[in-house]
């Protein structure tokens, strides 16, 4: 990565006087003291060391990578992960899609794969704004949102079609080989549309502890896969893509066979919810890139200091942060605005001192800041919008 320059420099931090110390010190060492807390922070070499090497992984397996956005919501990290041989981009939500298409700045239009289905006429009719800016594919899993969408589709654009399957999770996709024949059934009839293939998202299987659980879970949605895509070829419909997988099953979807396409989105980041599920274990390769930033900020009790992050700081559905640089210490939440953090005879920090963090949980926290800061060391070398952040609808 090149050094701080204009590239990696969010405009919108010079709007801010709170920024200006960090700003004067880019590249200096020390600089990361200088971020107001909490902030979200990102080693740019670990970053670049996850981003490569799961292109790797997929290269020299011969499937294709397409990274899923929705973890980093970044301009900048999709047109790393683009540069490296992604591809395409997967995209969760529409505004999400529509705000990186914008940021992004390729010189051919950027293959997007919508992954969530959208549902009713508005929402289709984003779509097919969406179809003129950006190659386009979607994965819906009713007939009914196969004819929405045909519906709001002008004449003249085409959009690529996946037929959404439930491996497992249960939360999209067509239960069984019936529907997904009726969804290929309907594209096939449509012509502004063309069958892509299928997708098969094992969500419940990423964060299974154990590499042979782990695989197990794999295996039995690589099945519920494979009998939906033996159904369409034995049809007539041929399935040129199987896409899915997440940075928990990567290798092993790879080890399976099952899929061509995947849509590892977390590895670029990790967080204390895998580092806890994958161990030692080879998918356990990937770097902890991101961390928070906080301060100490009140030391009058014994046993604990405590820290300025608390609730509105990181996604809490998977447990507290991890502490990293401190073994023995532990997070705790302790309210909406602050954290604890227990000492140890060796860690007893003072106040304002600096502390980093583990997301519990990468992709939800991302959402909540408005940047990234780029660090190398302690020095911020960049800092860049998270592009599409709050972009749920
Ligand atoms: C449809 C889909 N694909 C891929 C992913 C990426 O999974 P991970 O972030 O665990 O790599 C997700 C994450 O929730 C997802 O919902």
């Amino acid at each position: 990565m090149r050094g701080p320059d204009e590239d990696v420099l969010d405009p919108t931090v010079r709007e801010d006087p709170a920024f200006s110390p960090v700003l004067r010190s880019l590249g200096e060492p020390g600089s990361v003291g200088l971020v107001p807390t909490p902030a979200l922070l990102c080693d740019v070499d670990l970053l670049m060391a996850n981003v490569s090497a799961m292109q790797r992984a997929a290269d020299s397996a011969g499937v294709r990578l397409r990274p899923h956005a929705k973890s980093h919501k970044s301009a900048w990290v999709a047109g790393l992960q683009l540069d490296h041989g992604a591809a395409g981009l997967c995209c969760a939500k529409l505004a999400e899609a529509e705000a990186l298409v914008t940021s992004l700045d390729r010189a051919a239009p950027v293959p997007v794969l919508l992954t969530s289905p959208p549902a009713g006429a508005g929402p289709m009719a984003r779509v097919a704004a969406l179809a003129e800016r950006c190659d386009l594919a979607l994965a819906l899993d009713h007939v009914d949102a196969v004819a929405e969408l045909v519906a709001a589709l002008g004449t003249g654009v085409t959009v690529t079609l996946l037929c959404d399957v439930d491996v497992g999770l249960g939360r999209t996709g067509v239960v069984g080989p019936h529907a997904a024949l009726a969804v290929a059934t309907t594209v096939d009839r449509a012509p502004s549309l063309v069958f892509g293939g299928v997708q098969g998202y094992a969500g419940h299987a990423q964060h299974v502890a154990g590499r042979d659980a782990r695989r197990l879970a794999v295996t039995a949605a690589a099945d519920r896969l494979s009998e939906v895509v033996a159904a369409l070829e034995g049809a007539g419909h041929p399935v040129p893509v199987r896409t899915g997988g997440g940075t928990g099953t990567a290798l092993l979807d790879i080890e399976a066979g099952s899929l061509d396409e995947l849509q590892a989105g977390s590895y670029v980041f990790m967080d204390r919810e895998y580092a806890d599920a994958l161990g030692s274990d080879p998918e356990a390769c990937f770097g902890q890139s991101l961390t928070l930033a906080t301060t100490v900020v009140s030391t009058n009790q014994r046993g604990f200091v405590t820290v300025d992050a608390g609730l509105k700081s990181m996604a809490t559905d998977a447990g507290p942060a991890g502490v990293p640089d401190h073994p023995g210490a532990a997070y705790a939440f302790f309210g909406d605005e602050q954290g604890m953090v227990t000492t140890t005879d060796s860690f007893r920090p003072t106040r304002g001192d600096r502390l980093r963090l583990v997301p519990p949980h990468c992709d939800p926290t991302v959402d909540r800041y408005d940047r990234m800061w780029l660090t190398r060391g302690d020095a911020v070398v960049g800092v860049v919008p998270v592009t599409a952040r709050g972009r749920s609808y």
